[in-house]
């Protein structure tokens, strides 16, 4: 049981081919503390079919929540009986899965007459540093997964305003399709950047999209199409071909991210307020890119802001995140009423207009 003003937490994720639940606490004064985190990847399921099969995604969550609960309950040491609160990711993402977790946390929310916190994904990748690094906003955050690139003021928990957005494929989308096209396999994401570590940069000539561009919009699918042709031009590819053409995409994507955030930072004050401390915070899977991380920090420290990243443990989906974010609501009274139903789509800045040029307007939150 808890201690006065903290608040033990189970998370659970279910949104896309992570099934994962974890145990938080938060303390009074809103540092937190993980006390357990389970994380189960679904890869193998899903490697024949070089994508996430969301059917195979949906029923293997099915077939292993309940242990991977348990398993986080039981690493805890804690009984269900004793949490303060359930959270579950409620959207966005594959809905199929997210009905699994949102059904099972509204079962356990139910009989054990604890509150449940519907939790929105993007807000607990946006909230990590709080419970890593105990960086509590205002801050300017880019939000780099495998379904969304974004820039958003963070004013507060619950209140965001996108700056920027991509306007086609999202930065891990772009990993993984090179991943593909250069036969590294899946996850993408680190495996071209465990290949890019034996490249050099500066063979291929790769565009850096939307390169000082003043809206803080960010493009993909050109630099995808240029990195086919310059694959297409040099095969046969050898190991060191993958290489190199893994280290200049790297770098491509990398100065164009940099340059897309510092366009930022004006909007980024003026949503704040200028007095507000210039931080700038990344989350999502691909923060866990170390080249990213780098180009990122020489930024930061360049333009008098403090970067903040969560540990690469915990850009990737895991239920802590969700833990957190529901103790964060929890802290502020709010709780998610009986009825929640999941949500697909579900973006943090629900008055944000689309982005012009978007090519899939409406398909991603
Ligand atoms: O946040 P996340 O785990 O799931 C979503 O909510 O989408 O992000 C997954 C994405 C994938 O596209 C994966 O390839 C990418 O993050 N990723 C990386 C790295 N680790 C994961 N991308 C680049 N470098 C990495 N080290
Ligand atoms: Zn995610």
């Amino acid at each position: 049981m808890s201690t006065a003003g903290e608040l033990t937490v189970l998370g659970i994720e279910t949104s896309c081919d992570e099934t994962a639940a974890a145990v938080v606490v938060r303390e009074g004064a809103g540092r937190g503390r993980i006390v357990s985190n389970v994380v189960r990847a679904q890869w193998e399921q899903h490697r024949p079919f070089g994508g996430v099969v969301p059917e195979l995604a949906a029923r293997a969550h099915v077939e292993c929540l309940d242990e991977i609960v348990g398993q986080a309950l039981a690493d805890a040491g804690v009984a269900l009986g004793d949490v303060d609160g359930i959270a579950v990711t409620a959207g966005p993402g594959l809905i199929g899965g997210l009905m699994v977790g949102v059904i099972t946390a509204e079962t356990l929310a139910m009989v054990t007459r604890k509150p449940l916190v519907a939790v929105n994904h993007l807000e607990a990748h946006a909230l990590t540093v709080g419970l890593t690094d105990g960086v509590a906003p205002p801050y300017l955050l880019l939000l780099v997964s495998g379904g969304h690139t974004q820039l958003l003021a963070v004013k507060d928990v619950g209140t965001y305003v996108r700056l920027g957005s991509t306007i086609d494929d999202a930065l891990g989308e772009a990993f993984d399709k090179t991943a593909k096209l250069l036969g590294l396999g899946a996850p993408g994401g680190p495996a071209v950047e465990r290949a890019a570590a034996a490249g050099q940069i500066g063979r291929f000539d790769l565009p850096r999209p939307m390169f000082n561009r003043p809206e803080p919009n960010f493009s993909f699918s050109g630099l995808k199409n240029a990195i086919r042709l310059a694959a297409v031009a040099a095969a046969p590819l050898s190991e060191q071909d993958i290489a190199d053409l893994s280290a200049d995409f790297q770098a491509a994507v990398a100065a164009s991210v940099e340059n897309r955030v510092e366009r930022s930072f004006h909007l980024s004050e003026a949503a704040l307020g200028y007095g507000a401390p210039r931080r700038l915070v990344v989350a999502g899977g691909v923060a866990a890119n170390q080249a990213l991380r780098a180009g990122l920090e020489r930024l930061a420290a360049r333009c008098g802001y403090t970067l903040h990243v969560p540990p690469v443990a915990l850009c990737g989906d895991n239920g802590a995140m969700i833990a957190w974010a529901g103790a964060e609501r929890l802290a502020r009274g709010w709780v998610t009423p009986p009825g929640f139903v999941a949500r697909a789509r579900w973006p943090l800045d629900a008055a944000a207009a689309a982005v012009l040029g978007a090519g899939r307007l409406g398909a991603k939150a």
